[in-house]
């Protein structure tokens, strides 16, 4: 068992509320590799952003929660030989269950999400409370979800077909409820490729910042988060698809969006697929451009500095810079 504190991580409490005073919210980035996390850290102590690490069911499948929190820890002694003090969170990404949240808080997480959103509401609400009270015993915050996003959490994951926005009543009742820190909540974003579809004119529609506006007004001063955010570049997806890639060309959540989200009650913006592609993308085109290559590092070492640009310009589109 390990405590966070003892990683040099810190919960989610009080650098949510410096966002949502701030006027600015904290970037929260899946990462699935060691050049990924490295990524996000040359990108955070550029340019002295707080950070959230995410770690998804399937990193956990991938490397176990207890090497994640070793290699994020590794991660924060980095920051610390910078000369450096960011916080830095490591968060458990839609954990699916009671247990598998107590796991992630046993192996040194600092936050997680329990992920109810799929249950009936007093159901959600239920879990939800269980788990805020294991978590809150070892000062650990903890988000939850109201709605339902469309699309899948990464592959292989199921998804959902259709997005439910979340109901402003409800939610305010949810927060009150379950004494979850933080609430994820649908307002028109989607997880993976799939996300926007264009107006009849071609303009893109807006995300329902009226929802959000409204559950801002109900529940002041309570971080909201919003998952799905990614923007899908037409840069990467032309990367994959010219070197033997094959994927669609999407409209993802256009960054003015982001921008303008970042200044209301959200705190959190949650980037996955972005990530994915970016790396995914250089792979390709390393690859291609080094045919007799025999060792990895001839891709690993060369995407690492193109995933800290794409980071960089996350955290600029958030207004976390300087923030720490
Ligand atoms: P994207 O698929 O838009 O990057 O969203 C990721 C996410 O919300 C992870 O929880």
């Amino acid at each position: 068992m390990y405590n966070y504190k003892e990683l040099g991580l810190v919960n989610t409490k009080e650098m949510f509320e410096k966002a949502y005073y701030g006027g600015y919210t904290v970037p929260a980035f899946n990462f699935i590799s060691i050049e990924q996390m490295n990524a996000i850290i040359d990108a955070v102590i550029e340019t002295k952003s707080p950070v959230i690490l995410l770690a998804s069911p399937n990193l956990h499948r991938q490397l176990g929660h207890e090497m994640t929190a070793r290699v994020v820890q590794a991660g924060v002694d980095r920051i610390k030989n910078a000369g450096l003090e960011l916080p830095v969170v490591l968060h458990l990404d839609h954990g699916m269950s009671f247990e598998h949240c107590v796991t992630a808080v046993e192996n040194g997480f600092s936050s997680i999400m329990i992920d109810g959103s799929a249950l009936p509401f007093e159901e959600n609400i239920a879990l939800t409370k269980k788990t805020v009270e294991y978590a809150h015993a070892h000062d650990v915050t903890v988000e939850a979800e109201l709605g339902i996003l469309s699309g899948a959490e990464e592959d292989g994951a199921e998804g959902h077909r259709e997005s439910m926005y979340t109901d402003p009543g409800m939610a305010e009742e949810f927060i009150q409820r379950s004494g979850a820190d933080s609430l994820a909540i649908s307002i028109g974003t989607c997880h993976g490729l799939v996300k926007m579809k264009p107006n009849p004119d071609g303009t893109l529609p807006e995300l329902r910042f009226d929802i959000l506006k409204h559950i801002q007004k109900n529940v002041p001063g309570f971080p909201i988060v919003l998952h799905g955010a990614s923007n899908i570049s037409p840069e990467y997806v032309k990367m994959i698809n010219q070197h033997g890639g094959h994927i669609e060309q999407t409209v993802g959540i256009p960054d003015d969006q982001i921008r303008k989200a970042a200044k209301t009650a959200v705190c959190k913006v949650n980037i996955a697929t972005d990530g994915w592609i970016c790396a995914l993308a250089n792979t390709r085109r390393i690859l291609d451009e080094n045919p007799a290559a025999i060792d990895s590092r001839v891709f690993t070492l060369k995407t690492r500095p193109e995933m800290k640009e794409l980071y960089l310009h996350k955290i600029d589109i958030m207004g976390s810079a300087g923030k720490a």
